[in-house]
């Protein structure tokens, strides 16, 4: 249990900015907090409590604000970042390192018996009030964008938005990386992304730049100066320094 503990706390350091310590996320995140109601209320799920599994689930919706039924199976290094409005129904079944924000909903859209809610791969990151509704999967990797809804099966590493999702344009991540994968949805920081790099060669070019114009005052002060009068000299400088410096 303490494992398991340590592993959601780590979660959090990976994927919130804003964390500071450990005794932070004990108190102040309700992600970490609804996961300890969600596996409890899923022991007693799986040992057929059904009612009290149901009863602990709705103590943490009330305490959390994050609706997660105790069928529901969730991977390892899960994180709910804020999470009020969460709902998670119960035939999802979520894999490792996946990220939600709040107010998505893992819903259904049928009454039909058996799976009537979607699974979610490694490494998936849905956004702020995302939908993705039914018995569909989203592939390994992929990103749902805050407010999209989801209706449809989605590609290992696809990026969804609007309503109905639909492929997003040319993305962050397909500009830093292409074709690499970005864990928790966020090009990782050791890719520059493209503004740096143009700046970065700027600066280069500066750079270049200053060594040349020190190289030319160098020469320019070698040259034999006052000894020569009138045009003369005009012209050993002129040989020295290029007209257009
Ligand atoms: C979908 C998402 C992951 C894409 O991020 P990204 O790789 O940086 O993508 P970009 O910002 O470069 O956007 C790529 C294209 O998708 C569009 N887009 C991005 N997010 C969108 C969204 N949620 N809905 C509609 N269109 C969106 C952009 O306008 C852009 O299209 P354009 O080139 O035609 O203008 C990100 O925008 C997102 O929604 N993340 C969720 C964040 C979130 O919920 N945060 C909550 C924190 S509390």
């Amino acid at each position: 249990m303490f494992k398991r503990i340590k592993e959601d706390m780590d979660s959090v350091f990976g994927r919130d900015p804003a964390v500071r310590s450990r005794v932070e996320i004990f108190f102040c995140y309700p992600g970490f907090h609804v996961l300890r109601f969600y596996r409890f209320g899923n022991w007693l799920w799986r040992h057929r409590l059904r009612l009290l599994g149901r009863f602990v689930s709705h103590l943490g919706r009330m305490f959390t604000g994050i609706e997660i039924h105790p069928g529901a199976s969730i991977g390892r290094h899960f994180f709910i970042d804020h999470g009020m409005g969460v709902v998670i129904g119960e035939t999802a079944v979520i894999g490792d390192n996946v990220t939600l924000y709040h107010g998505v909903t893992l819903g259904g859209v049928t009454w039909a018996p058996g799976k009537r809610h979607p699974t979610l791969e490694d490494d998936v990151v849905i956004g702020a009030g995302a939908q993705v509704l039914g018995p569909i999967t989203v592939s390994k990797g992929a990103r749902i964008g805050a407010n999209a809804v989801v209706l449809k099966d989605v590609p290992a590493g696809a990026t969804m938005v609007g309503v109905a999702a639909r492929p997003a344009a040319r993305t962050s991540r397909e500009r830093t990386e292409p074709g690499g994968f970005a864990a928790y949805g966020t090009p990782s920081p050791n890719v520059a992304d493209p503004m740096s790099r143009s700046i970065e060669g700027l600066l280069e070019e500066m750079g270049r730049l200053r060594t040349l114009v020190e190289q030319l005052q160098r020469e320019g002060s070698n040259e034999p100066t006052q000894t020569v009068a009138g045009d003369e000299a005009d012209e050993a400088k002129g040989d020295a320094i290029p007209p257009n410096c």
